[in-house]
């Protein structure tokens, strides 16, 4: 029997603190019209002192369990997309994985920057659909405000931090995470970087007084190439998942310019209104992007079973990916598990299923 990879629970967590265009304009040479113009970006959120990404990430993982209706207990796995990991060690996994209380999971991390989440989507299914793991958490989140040049205002304007997750589920239903088209270019790594803080160059006070921790980017570069490796990935995906164009149901991509996607729109051929925008409320949250896009999208009531979306990304590295996902019945293939639902909330107050905007969100 064939098995399937089904995403049966998402949501997603955004910092409170808002930086708009205007904020940025005492700071750097910048004008909100120029960032609106050349990036669709109004604003965009800022971490607080007290959070870090495996805060974010956990934060929206228990929003995806709930979702889900799953205790953490059943887990048999998280995989946490990020960048800017809370450590070098341990991985940021391992925190959301103790704070959840998800005492059998395996964790990990994966970096390939702000593809980083579909990447670990692939991964996950893959356990699930070899029949080695039943039930996979995926998280994408970063802290990108952590390692932003605030006085660089050819990056400083783009990044945001943020989280989404999914919880995925074995199914023998043909759902889920239909096909995955994965591709890199190590050679042009000097595109997006952040140099110093690995072992190959370490810290010291001279590659601090330097800035060489924070993000360097060719912005220009990026752009070009982002537009053909999306698409591209994207029409291998949907031709390996057997899905056509107008199958379509809507396109949950990358969020870091608007420009980007509205010229893989036009490289795909597919319709504008096709393709979800949250970019004008957080920028570039890197692997937090395409989970939080997905749980905002779900959040407003987005799809139907049996319809098809289409992820794409693509970041540093340079990395892309582009996944087909087909809708599961997720009640359906939520009544086939075979471990106890939540407990009642420590209120008594049972909220199983718990799919509303405001339990989804942070
Ligand atoms: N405000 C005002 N002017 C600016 C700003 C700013 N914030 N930033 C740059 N400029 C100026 C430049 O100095 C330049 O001036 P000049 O002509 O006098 O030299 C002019 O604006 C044009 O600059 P470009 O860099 O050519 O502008 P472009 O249209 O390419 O837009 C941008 C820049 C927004 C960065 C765009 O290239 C982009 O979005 N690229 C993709 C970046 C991206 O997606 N990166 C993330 C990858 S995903 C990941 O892994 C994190």
């Amino acid at each position: 029997m064939s098995r399937y990879a089904a995403i049966t629970g998402w949501g997603h967590c955004l910092p409170e603190r808002v930086v708009t265009n205007k904020d940025l304009e005492s700071r750097i040479n910048t004008s909100d019209e120029w960032i609106w113009k050349r990036t669709g970006i109004r604003e965009r959120r800022i971490a607080g002192p007290g959070e870090t990404t495996s805060s974010l990430c956990t934060a929206a993982a228990r929003r995806a369990l709930t979702c889900a209706n799953l205790p953490a207990a059943k887990l048999d796995l998280v995989i946490c997309a990020t960048t800017t990991p809370d450590h070098l060690l341990p991985n940021t996994a391992c925190v959301v994985q103790q704070r959840l209380g998800a005492s059998q999971a395996g964790a990990f991390d994966v970096n390939a920057a702000c593809t980083g989440f579909v990447y670990a989507l692939a991964v996950g299914a893959q356990f699930l659909r070899a029949g080695t793991l039943e039930r996979v958490l995926v998280v994408g989140g970063e802290t990108l405000s952590r390692f932003t040049n605030w006085d660089d205002r050819g990056t400083c304007i783009l990044f945001g931090d943020g989280a989404g997750a999914v919880v995925l589920e074995a199914t023998d239903r043909e759902c889920g995470v239909l096909s995955t088209v994965l591709g890199s270019r190590g050679d042009l790594e000097h595109l997006l970087a952040i140099e110093a803080g690995g072992s190959a160059k370490p810290p010291t006070p001279e590659t601090l007084a330097r800035g060489e921790h924070f993000i360097t980017m060719r912005g220009t570069d990026i752009f070009k190439l982002a537009v053909r490796a999306m698409s591209r990935a994207a029409s291998e995906a949907l031709a390996k998942a057997g899905v056509r164009l107008p199958e379509v149901r809507a396109v949950i991509a990358h969020q870091a310019n608007v420009r980007i996607l509205r010229s893989t729109q036009e490289a795909l051929d597919l319709p504008w209104e096709k393709f979800f925008i949250n970019v004008d409320r957080y920028g570039n949250t890197g692997a937090g992007s395409v989970p939080l896009a997905l749980s905002e999208f779900l959040a407003a009531g987005g799809v139907s079973p049996g319809e098809n979306l289409l992820l794409a990304s693509f970041g540093g590295g340079l990395t892309w990916a582009a996944s087909v996902v087909r809708w599961a019945d997720v009640d359906a293939v939520v009544a086939q598990r075979e471990v106890p639902s939540l407990p009642l909330a420590p209120d008594g107050i049972e909220r199983p299923f718990d799919r509303t905007p405001t339990a989804l969100a942070g």
